[in-house]
This record gives structure tokens, C-alpha cells and sequence, in this order.
């Protein structure tokens, strides 16, 4: 059979670096966001001057550099001294003050966590950063289910300034009175980028990930304008990705207009009102219905359901494809332990909750 006669050689692609692609790469320069990196960076400057430091409250649309600006400032920090620690913790990933802590043990390399309480997590914490300055980011804040870490950092952590970013202007607003008079922090808002600047950064990162010349100009243009039209360059990356393995699929040595018409098939449909499923596909579709009906329950439970109204997925791959759509944020998980079962996960859909229950 010729089956794969027309497909690139095994040894070929159009891809060179796809980690470029990643939503969690970052990039040698961060441009447009100089003068948000630049009020990041006054705020640590104080460290730098044995002083305390200042503190910041970054909201702004998901996909719009909000993450990538504050991790390169924590990077140069790195690169400049030894004398002020970085502390970066995803709070979605991280939405407890326990997991936090040991998020922020693993950061400074304290490995002996096993078995501690948060009490005794952060007090090695808290030695280690006092001999130094730390600059906290704090991102994806309002997942969190409770902020005793953040009065605890506020109140016995030093010298130190703590960085807070999330997508929801209210957030500040709905905080403990306790807390937010101790945090008073200066409020920085990322505006989305105009489409000159999508344009700018998708380039960039497609000079990263792609093979030169694998990309036709018209098929570029329309990845632009759909990112520019989403204001969310993460939808880009994607579509991006999506169109190039099509193309190569399809066994073509270019990325044309036509395999990223193809892909925006794929791409579900991140309207400002909203999150609109319409561009998935059916079996997406079925799953993100019955997890709509049964919000908030553990994945065990969304499986049977799945099953019972046909669903036709392997156990794995409805776990995959869970995992998938809280990378797409379609659904928040919330992984518990205890209990008769020890530890599940429960699935909850975005949308469902106000961003501040989280
Ligand atoms: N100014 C920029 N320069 C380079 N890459 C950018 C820029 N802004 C956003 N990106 C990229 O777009 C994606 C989404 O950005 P991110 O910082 O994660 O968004 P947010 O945190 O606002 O949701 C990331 O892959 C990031 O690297
Ligand atoms: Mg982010």
C-alpha cells in the first residue's frame, strides 16, 4: 500500500521547536509589556536596597501576557542576584494554603515536607526567606480556597514584595478586610494587546517554533486576526499548533490558509460573553454536557454518567480529556484526598461559579 508515500519523510517536520508553542514557555523578550515589567521591577526595586518592598495587584484577561511579563522580571532577578528569592506559584494548581506551601518548599528546595502540617512547612519557609528578600507572584489568586497563607507571608515574611494576578478586577474588593489592609497593594491592568502587537508576538514565537518558510503568509495573517479577535494570544499559540499538525498530516511541507480554516474547527469559541462550545467535537461536547449537569461531583461519579448516556471512552481517556479541558478552562479540578476512597478529584465547570469561589 502507498499509504505513506506522500507524508513528510520520518525525519521531517515543520516544526523545530514545538515547546515554543507552549503556553508556559517564555520567550527571550516580552515585547509591549515594558512598561508593565517596568512597574513590576519598581516594586522589587526596594529589595535590591535591603527595604522592604512594594506590593501589586495585576488583573486583566486571560491570554494577554499577564504571567509571561511577571516571570521574565522574576528571571532577571535570578540572573542579577542571589540575595532575593523568586517565588512564583500557580494558585490554580496550587488552590489551598497547604498546597501552596509546599509549592513554595519546592521552589527553595526544602524537600523533607512529608508528613508536615502547614504550620511547620511554613515555618521552614519563612526561615529560609528571612535571611533573604523574596519577591512572591501570586497568579491565578482567586482559585484559592482559603488565603491564611497570604496573612502568614504578610505578616512574618520580611523583606518582600507580593505580586497578585488574576483575571478578576473584583477580586481585591471580595478579600478579607484583614488581609487587604495588610496587602495594599498598587493595582497594575493589562489592556489587551491591539492586532500590530498579536501580530508582533505570534511572529515571534512562530520564528521559535517553526521551520523557516513553513508557513504561508495568507495562512499567518489569518491566525492573527482570529488571536486579535479573541484578545487572547493563547488561542493563537493554539491555533497555531493545531494548523501545523494538520499540515502535516496532510503530509504538506507549508502551512497554508486551508489547514488553519481546518483547524479553527478545533479551536472552541472564546467569545467575550462567554465560553461557547460550539467548535468542538461531538465527544467534547457529550462530556462537557453531562459534567455541566453534574458540576461539582467526582470524577468516578461524571465517568458513569458519561457512560450511561453512551459515552463510549476508556476510563484514561475521559481522565485525559478532563485534564485537557481544565488546561482549556472549560472545567476547574479540585483534587481532594481523605475519605472512603482516598483521593479523587471533583470536576466543576467554569461558568457555573462566580471566578471568586474558586
Ligand atoms: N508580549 C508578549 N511577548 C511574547 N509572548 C507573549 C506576550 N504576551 C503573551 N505572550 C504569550 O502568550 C501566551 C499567553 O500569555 P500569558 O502570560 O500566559 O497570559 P495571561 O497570564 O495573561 O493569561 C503565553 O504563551 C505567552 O508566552
Ligand atoms: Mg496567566
Amino acid at each position: 500500500m502507498a499509504l505513506f508515500r506522500d507524508m513528510l519523510g520520518s525525519g521531517e517536520s515543520l516544526f523545530r521547536n514545538e515547546i515554543a508553542l507552549d503556553y508556559s514557555f517564555i520567550p527571550k523578550l516580552v515585547p509591549y509589556r515594558e512598561s508593565e515589567q517596568r512597574q513590576v521591577a519598581a516594586c522589587i526595586k526596594p529589595l535590591f536596597q535591603q527595604r522592604s518592598g512594594r506590593n501589586l495587584f495585576i488583573c486583566g484577561s486571560p491570554g494577554i501576557g499577564k504571567t509571561v511579563a511577571c516571570r521574565h522580571v522574576l528571571n532577571e532577578i535570578e540572573e542579577q542576584t542571589d540575595d532575593i528569592i523568586p517565588v512564583y506559584v500557580n494558585c490554580w494548581q496550587h488552590n489551598s494554603s497547604f498546597k501552596v506551601f509546599l509549592e513554595m518548599c519546592n521552589v527553595i528546595g526544602y524537600k523533607f515536607t512529608q508528613n508536615k502540617r502547614s504550620d511547620e512547612l511554613f515555618m521552614v519557609i519563612k526561615q529560609m526567606l528571612n535571611k533573604k528578600a523574596a519577591v512572591f507572584v501570586f497568579d491565578e489568586i482567586d482559585k484559592l480556597q482559603d488565603y491564611d497563607f497570604l496573612y502568614m507571608v504578610l505578616e512574618e515574611v520580611y523583606k518582600k514584595a507580593i505580586i497578585t494576578i488574576t483575571n478578576d478586577r473584583n477580586w481585591l474588593a471580595s478579600l478579607d478586610s484583614r488581609i487587604r489592609s495588610r496587602l495594599m497593594p498598587e493595582s497594575c491592568e493589562f489592556k489587551p494587546y491591539n492586532s500590530e502587537e498579536t501580530k508582533g508576538i505570534l511572529k515571534q514565537r512562530m520564528e521559535y517554533a517553526f521551520v523557516p518558510g513553513s508557513w504561508d503568509d495568507d495562512a499567518f495573517a489569518v491566525v492573527a486576526e482570529k488571536a486579535f479577535e479573541m484578545q487572547d494570544i493563547r488561542r493563537g499559540l493554539f491555533l497555531m499548533r493545531q494548523a501545523a499538525l494538520h499540515a502535516e498530516e496532510r503530509a504538506s511541507r507549508k502551512v497554508a490558509k486551508e489547514h488553519v480554516l481546518h483547524a479553527l474547527g478545533s479551536l472552541d469559541d472564546f467569545s467575550a460573553s462567554g465560553k461557547d462550545s460550539s467548535g468542538l467535537e461531538e465527544e467534547d461536547r457529550l462530556m462537557l454536557d453531562i459534567i455541566r449537569k453534574n458540576s461539582g461531583q467526582k470524577i468516578g461519579d461524571l465517568y458513569r454518567a458519561y457512560q450511561e448516556a453512551g459515552g463510549k471512552a476508556v476510563y484514561r481517556t475521559f481522565q485525559r480529556r478532563i485534564d485537557r479541558f481544565e488546561k482549556d478552562r472549560y472545567v476547574v479540578l479540585d483534587r481532594v484526598s481523605g475519605g472512603a476512597e482516598g483521593k479523587t478529584t471533583i470536576v466543576s465547570i467554569v461558568g457555573d461559579k462566580k471566578l471568586t469561589e474558586f
